[in-house]
C-alpha cells in the first residue's frame, strides 16, 4: 500500500508548514497544482492556504458545488474536460481544500484522471479531519445512493491545520464531533464516556489521537475487508437515519445522524454484547448535549428497515452490524434481524 503522510499540529512545525517543505521537495519538481475548493473553503481557507504553503500561490483553482451536489458523476466529467482545457498532466497535482465531499469528488477525479495523479488533502472540516480525509477512499454518489462509486486511492499527504476550525458552522462542529467520539471509542482511547458539554472534546490531542487511530486502522486494513469496519460504529443506522431525514425534508447532517445511529447500536450491544448499561446511559446523555435525538413510530420502521437492507455492507441479505464490548472492543459484522432493528430505531 502506497503510505500518505500525515501531518499533524504537534511539535515545532506548523502542519502547513509541513506541507509547504513537502511540497517543496524535489518529488514535485515541475509539477501544476490544481486546489479544488468549494464557495466556503474558497473565502474562508483559501488565503490561509496560500500565504503558508509558498509552492501553491501560483496554482490553479477549481470550484466545486458546496456539499453532496459535487459528489455526482456530471461533476466529475466537468471537472476531468476543466483539467483537459487547462493542460493537466500526469505530473500536476490535485489539492483538496475542504470537507468530505471535496475530498471524496477531488480524490476520485485524481485517481481516474490520466488512470490516476497525485492528491493531497487539506481537510477543513472536523468530520473530514479526524474520518473523511484519512484512508483514501473516493466517492461518487449515483442518485440516492450515497458512496456507490469509488476507489481506494491514498493521496500523497494529509495536512490536518485544526486553525481552519474557526469559520466552521457549529453544526458542522457537532457532526463532526460525534465522529471524533466514534473513533476514540472504538480506537480504545478512552475508557469512559466524556464528562461535561460536547466542545470540551474538540482538542488538538483529540484530533490528532483520531487521525493517529484511524491511520493505524486504515494501515492493518487499506481495502476495507476486515478491521476497518469498526470504524463504522453507528453507521448502519446512521445512514438509514440519514438517508429518511431526506425524505422528510428534515436533513441530518452525517455526524448527526451517525450519532443517533450510535444509540441503536450502543442499545443492541447491551443486549447481544453484554456492553455495560451504564455506558449506553452516559452516551445518550451525551449525545443529548450534541442533538435533538429523532422519534420514530412504527409507521417510520418499515422505510427505514428498507434502506438498511440495501447497505452496501449487508452480506447474503444479512443486515449486519458494528456493536461494542466495550472500549477499544468494537464487533463487525453482528447479524441482526428485523425485529432487533425495529426495537432499536423504537427506542430512540
Ligand atoms: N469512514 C470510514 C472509513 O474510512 O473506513
Amino acid at each position: 500500500m502506497q503510505k500518505s503522510c500525515l501531518m499533524l499540529p504537534q511539535g515545532r512545525i506548523t502542519p502547513l508548514g509541513r506541507l509547504s517543505r513537502h511540497l517543496g521537495s524535489s518529488a514535485y519538481d515541475g509539477a501544476r497544482f490544481f486546489i479544488f475548493v468549494d464557495e466556503n473553503t474558497y473565502n474562508n481557507c483559501l488565503g490561509r492556504l496560500v500565504s503558508h504553503v509558498e509552492r501553491l500561490q501560483e496554482s490553479e483553482f477549481v470550484e466545486l458545488p458546496v456539499g453532496e451536489e459535487c459528489k455526482s458523476a456530471e461533476v466529475a466529467a466537468q471537472v476531468w474536460q476543466t483539467l483537459l482545457e487547462s493542460g493537466a498532466d500526469r505530473n500536476s497535482v490535485i489539492v483538496n481544500l475542504g470537507g468530505g465531499c471535496v475530498s471524496d469528488l477531488g480524490g476520485f477525479v485524481a485517481s481516474t484522471y490520466m488512470r490516476g495523479i497525485r492528491y493531497v488533502n487539506v481537510p477543513t472540516t472536523l468530520l473530514s479531519m479526524v474520518d473523511a480525509s484519512i484512508g483514501g477512499k473516493t466517492a461518487l454518489n449515483i442518485g440516492t445512493e450515497k458512496n456507490s462509486v469509488g476507489s481506494f486511492c491514498m493521496p500523497q499527504a494529509v495536512c490536518i491545520d485544526p486553525e481552519f476550525l474557526a469559520t466552521l458552522p457549529d453544526e458542522e462542529l457537532r457532526s463532526g464531533v460525534v465522529e471524533m467520539l466514534k473513533t476514540l471509542i472504538v480506537g480504545g482511547a478512552i475508557d469512559a464516556m466524556p464528562e461535561g458539554d460536547w466542545h470540551g472534546l474538540i482538542t488538538k490531542e483529540n484530533i490528532c489521537s483520531c487521525a493517529n487511530i484511524k491511520t493505524a486502522i486504515v494501515k492493518r486494513d487499506p481495502n476495507d475487508h476486515s478491521v476497518r469496519h469498526i470504524l463504522n460504529l453507528g453507521h448502519t443506522f446512521g445512514h438509514a437515519i440519514e438517508s429518511y431525514s431526506h425524505t422528510k425534508n428534515k436533513p441530518l447532517a452525517h455526524g448527526l445522524a451517525v450519532g443517533a445511529g450510535m444509540v441503536c447500536a450502543l442499545y443492541l450491544s447491551v443486549r447481544k454484547l453484554g456492553l455495560s448499561q451504564d455506558v449506553y446511559d452516559q452516551y445518550r446523555r451525551w449525545i443529548g448535549g450534541v442533538m435533538p435525538l429523532p422519534h420514530y413510530t412504527l409507521r417510520d420502521t418499515e422505510p427505514l428497515l428498507g434502506i438498511m437492507r440495501h447497505d452496501k455492507k449487508n452480506q447474503e441479505g444479512n443486515t449486519l452490524c458494528v456493536l461494542l464490548q466495550d472500549f477499544g472492543a468494537a464487533a463487525i459484522d453482528v447479524q441482526i434481524d428485523d425485529m432487533e432493528l425495529r426495537d432499536a430505531l423504537l427506542q430512540l
